[in-house]
């Protein structure tokens, strides 16, 4: 781990013996990654205590790239002894788990610290094939836009108290059972249903192509038992009492909770019902981890510079439309002598979210499917804000380099029905946030212009050498969103972050 001039600022901020909880204020992939890992140079412990293997994290390391889905980050320094934790609020997939484990077994990076709740809730084939079979079904009004990787079937599973638990690939006997119990009901269904399309889902490599088939049952619970038990063998060293521990290092260690997707897809305070299954603030931690809310003693919430969102659901700032960034892509070729700067001020709108996408790099770690592109919204950034804490770290401000007049989201104004319970009347400006999909698709947003800049700012490491107009875009993001910036990123690289 380094030691430098941006780590002894973290400890002073951050001293030891703290629990901090870094979380994203948007929809997800903000840059937390790397983030986390930049704390893991004070950090003991690094907790994972939310979401599934639908996330994807980002970190650079040793000159490497790596994108971890399950496992907290914090396992490249599993050497140096910082232990890495999976809390019971995760969905745990030990099949993407071994996959990754083995990957860095690959690269030379250890796993000896890495312990797992025995309570974690457990995804198993059946939750991942339904989650894929959904979408496969749901009419595209319906559809979510689902990472397919069987996250809201497990929590399905898991309220309906019938889900299994990563305990249970100790034990033969319960698996079955349980496993016997889930499929009664369902394999009538799927007979009903067209017997190639669900052989196709099921020879997906995420289910081991075609592994867990099985012609009368569709999906075979015999084998998917036999497999789970000899992952429940790989994994039996990592499972324990792991909230216990975290419990049992408070005070004394720093520990660093790994956030996953952000609040606005937060189940419970997301855009219902565009959200993932599970919490994804801060105070999901205290749940996801059996903590007392007074444990977490700081939050950072990332925000980048602009907004991102994949898959379905409300975005009132976006620029352009849903497939901005693919549809750029089919006409790029059109554009190829047209210098990016001009691409990022163009009129058309799918040429400038096309363009920021793709000097943002803006595709998704786990599917690879462009994201959506919008402004920064700072009705939304209020609310998240409120949810999680004023500390933010803005991400990706380079990205933003080049456009000659940055918008900003202040308010909406709301052109729907009255709505008697909130209450908002059509033609009403708003200037808070309601987390209701049927509510944000008849926002307009009302936009503040500021200047943008030209300079390049990928090798700033000091706010006061910052463009003056670059300043004013993040004080201004500070007054209006209630935030206090505590660090900004310029770049992708790891050093490219330095404090306020
Ligand atoms: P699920 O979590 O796979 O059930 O997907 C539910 C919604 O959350 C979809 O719109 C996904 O695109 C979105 N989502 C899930 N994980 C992430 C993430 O890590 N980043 C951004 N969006 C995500």
């Amino acid at each position: 781990m380094e030691n430098n001039v941006f780590t002894d600022q973290l400890r002073r901020l951050y001293p030891k013996g703290s629990v901090v909880a870094v979380v994203c204020n948007q929809f997800g992939d903000t840059g937390k990654g790397a983030i986390v890992d930049r704390f893991m140079s004070i950090a003991d412990i690094c907790v994972r205590a939310g979401g599934g293997d639908n996330c994807g994290h980002t970190i650079e390391a040793n000159g490497h790239k790596y994108v971890t889905h399950i496992i907290p980050s914090g396992i490249i320094y599993d050497e140096l002894g910082l232990t890495s934790v999976i809390a019971h609020g995760v969905a745990f997939n030990p099949l993407t788990a071994q996959l990754e484990l083995e990957e860095f077994s690959k690269a030379g990076i250890s796993h000896n610290n890495l312990k797992i709740s025995f309570r974690a809730k457990l995804i198993m084939p059946h939750n991942i094939f339904f989650d894929m079979l959904s979408a496969s079904l749901a009419n595209k009004s319906k559809r979510i836009g689902t990472t397919g990787r069987g996250i809201g079937p497990v929590f399905n599973d898991f309220v309906s108290r019938i889900g299994l638990r990563v305990s249970d690939m100790l034990d033969y006997v319960v698996m079955r059972d349980k496993l016997n119990l889930i499929m009664r009901d369902k394999i009538a269904f799927l007979h009903s249903l067209d017997r190639d399309m669900l052989k196709e889902i099921l020879n997906n490599e995420r289910l081991e192509k075609g592994r867990f088939y099985n012609p009368k049952s569709i999906l075979d619970v015999d084998k998917i038992v036999e497999r789970y038990l000899e992952l429940g063998t790989y994994f039996k060293d990592y499972i324990c009492d792991a909230e216990a521990y975290i419990k049992s290092r408070l005070g004394k260690d720093t520990i660093i909770f790994e956030g996953s997707q952000g609040a606005l897809l937060d189940i419970n305070l997301g855009t219902y019902p565009y959200v993932t299954s599970t919490q994804c603030t801060a105070a999901g931690f205290v749940s996801g981890a059996n903590l007392r809310a007074q444990d977490i003693t700081k939050t950072l919430g990332t925000v980048k510079a602009y907004m991102t969102r994949v898959g379905e659901g409300p975005f009132p700032t976006e620029i352009g439309c849903y497939d901005a960034v693919s549809r750029y892509q089919e006409i790029s070729e059109e554009f190829s002598t047209v210098p990016i700067i001009e691409k990022m001020n163009s009129k058309n709108q799918i040429i400038q979210a096309g363009s920021i996408g793709v000097i943002g790099n803006e595709f998704g770690a786990t599917t690879g499917r462009p994201r959506r592109i919008g402004w920064i919204d700072l009705v939304a950034l209020r609310y998240a804000i409120d949810i999680n804490g004023s500390d933010i770290a803005i991400t990706k401000l380079d990205v933003l380099t080049g456009l000659k007049k940055l918008k900003l989201c202040v308010s909406y104004r709301y052109v729907g029905h009255d709505v008697t319970y909130i209450p908002l009347s059509n033609n009403e400006y708003l200037d808070r946030f309601i987390p209701e999909a049927d509510i944000l698709k008849h926002c307009q947003p009302v936009y503040e212009e500021m200047q943008g800049w030209e300079e390049d700012i990928s090798q700033v490491r000091a706010w006061s050498d910052l463009p003056q107009a670059a300043k004013n875009y993040l004080l201004r993001i500070e007054e209006l969103a209630h935030a206090n910036i505590i660090m900004i990123g310029v770049g992708a690289h790891r050093d490219s972050m330095f404090f306020k």
